[in-house]
């Protein structure tokens, strides 16, 4: 029994460590159906490809939305990601790869390769690429 209480006080210490601040846990993306692309590659291969842009919309929805907005207008909380130009695509690739953490506070999570493969990255700079600024 102790054994027992034990681990459901180290489970709920978990959860509490990785939902205690309201996060949404991330979520993998799906990315059939794109070739996988090598850690090398610094600017998007992908722009105007129609299956990336639909699979970056999805993955945008399910790991970015939440602070960067439907559609990516910003509602004030993150910047607006509408308003990324040509060539920013390895201030891209670093952005969220590292996150945003500073003196110990996330403002952005990093998102590794695991949740967010190399495809799925570019694929959601494609989609961003394809919507007006305003
Ligand atoms: C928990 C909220 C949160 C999530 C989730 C999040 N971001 Fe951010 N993001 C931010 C904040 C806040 C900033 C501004 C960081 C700063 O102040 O340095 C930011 C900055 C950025 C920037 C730099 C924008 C600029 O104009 O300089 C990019 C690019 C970016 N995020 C992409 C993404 C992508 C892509 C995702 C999903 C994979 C994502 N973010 C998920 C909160 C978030």
């Amino acid at each position: 029994m102790k054994i027992f209480t034990k681990s459901i006080c180290a489970l709920i210490a978990t959860t509490t460590l990785m939902f205690g601040h309201g996060d949404a846990a991330p979520q993998k993306v799906d990315t059939k159906g794109l070739p996988e692309i090598g850690i090398e590659v610094v600017t998007n291969p992908f722009s105007g490809n129609e299956k990336a842009i639909e699979i970056g919309k999805t993955a945008f929805n399910q790991n970015c939305a939440r602070c960067h907005g439907l559609g990516a207008k910003s509602g004030g909380i993150a910047p607006d990601l509408r308003l990324l130009t040509d060539g920013d695509d390895t201030y891209f690739l670093g952005m969220v790869r590292s996150g945003a953490v500073r003196n110990g506070n996330v403002f952005m999570p990093p998102f590794p390769e695991d949740i967010i493969p190399n495809s799925a990255l570019w694929a959601i700079y494609s989609w961003l690429e394809t919507l007006p600024e305003d």
